[in-house]
């Protein structure tokens, strides 16, 4: 008896049992009230007393033995049960978890997308930029308020070293490597010195453009700006323009569109005015063209330049500013129809 009990127990890891079946049959021949283990007991009886002390802890050792193993088969059987389950390759794809764009990215996208159809195309240029490209070249006189600490960041150690506080800077890089006819947008992120808060950070998002040929007038100008508003903000919007002064453009202006709530009746997002400001324009400064190495003689231009948290808070009413840079899913996930 002790040969057979060892014989079992070394063909323990030869039991298999590849479903549910399988399983069952070897529970019967083995572990059942007919199975090998019951008929053992039965002839326990019989062994002489002396052996069986002995005996006795080898049965219980292969019954224990047995047991781990029916376990384990078991186990592997309802793993191998569940996976199947899950690999459903009949179901559908949908819904899939997917991300969404940035709002600022989806509204930079549409504004490039509309001046891209005017025949503008892209410039890029670093956001730590020098003195000359962001002010000098601009024609900002040296002690023009904007160049002060309270505005732009310096670089420490490099004084004239600074983050871009708009992005003119990339105009002025254009200028410098191509002569007219010229038609750029320059979409990026510009850096100023002001407190947090719900209605202002210390970096936000611009697109500059800038138009350089010649006999471009201010009506080009309008035209332009009349077309980009239409498409951005719908066929019925119309633009005002009032006088305003920015160092290289003469003359320089403010535009406002017409309230996409109240068209003009004056409702809380106006302020009671039917009018939204939203980007700044002019025709480029003869000095600026000069400085930028263009015969101001021949050639004339149009900039303009507008913040697109300011344009992606009237499209999408976002109260807090700072919502835009905080990654906050809950929040992008509400951009997921505008994709
Ligand atoms: N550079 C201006 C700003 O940052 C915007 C602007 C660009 C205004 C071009 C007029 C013409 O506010």
């Amino acid at each position: 008896m002790l040969e057979k009990i060892q014989n079992a127990l070394n063909s323990l890891c030869e039991l298999h049992a590849a479903n549910a079946q399988e399983l069952e049959e070897l529970r019967i021949k083995y572990l059942s009230k007919k199975g090998m283990l019951s008929q053992m007991m039965q002839d326990f009886r019989n062994v002489p007393a002396e052996q069986k002390r002995e005996m006795g802890m080898r049965i219980n050792e292969l019954k224990n033995a047995l047991q781990q193993r029916f376990d384990e088969l078991r186990a592997a059987i309802a793993v191998k049960e569940t996976s199947h389950d899950e690999l459903d390759l009949t179901r559908t794809p949908y819904p899939a978890p997917i991300g969404t764009r940035h709002p600022l990215t989806i509204v930079r996208n549409r504004i490039i997308d509309i001046f891209s159809r005017q025949g503008f195309t892209l410039a890029d240029g670093p956001e730590v930029e020098d003195d000359w490209h962001v002010y000098g070249s601009m024609n900002f006189a040296d002690d023009h308020p904007a160049r002060d600490m309270q505005d732009t960041f310096y670089v420490q150690g490099a004084p004239s070293m600074l983050l871009r506080s708009h992005t003119s800077s990339v105009q002025s890089r254009v200028m410098e490597k191509q002569q007219p006819p010229i038609r750029v947008i320059c979409p990026g992120r510009v850096y100023r010195n002001e407190a947090i808060s719900a209605r202002a950070h210390c970096f936000f998002h611009q697109v500059e453009g800038l138009y350089i040929d010649e006999h471009v007038s201010f009506t080009d100008l309008k035209q332009v700006m009349l077309t980009f508003s239409r498409e951005l903000f719908g066929p019925d919007t119309e633009i005002r323009l009032r006088p305003s002064y920015f160092p290289f453009t003469e003359p320089s202006a403010e535009m406002d569109v017409s309230c996409q709530i109240c068209h003009g009746e004056g409702c809380s997002l106006c302020k009671g005015t039917g009018w939204l400001e939203i980007l700044g324009c002019g025709m480029v400064h003869p000095r600026v063209l000069e400085l930028n190495g263009i015969d101001s003689e021949r050639y004339k231009g149009f900039a303009f330049g507008m913040g697109i948290e300011r344009i992606a808070n009237l499209l999408y009413r976002v109260k807090d500013l700072r919502l835009f840079s905080e990654n906050d899913v809950r929040f992008l996930q509400e951009f997921q129809a505008a994709n």
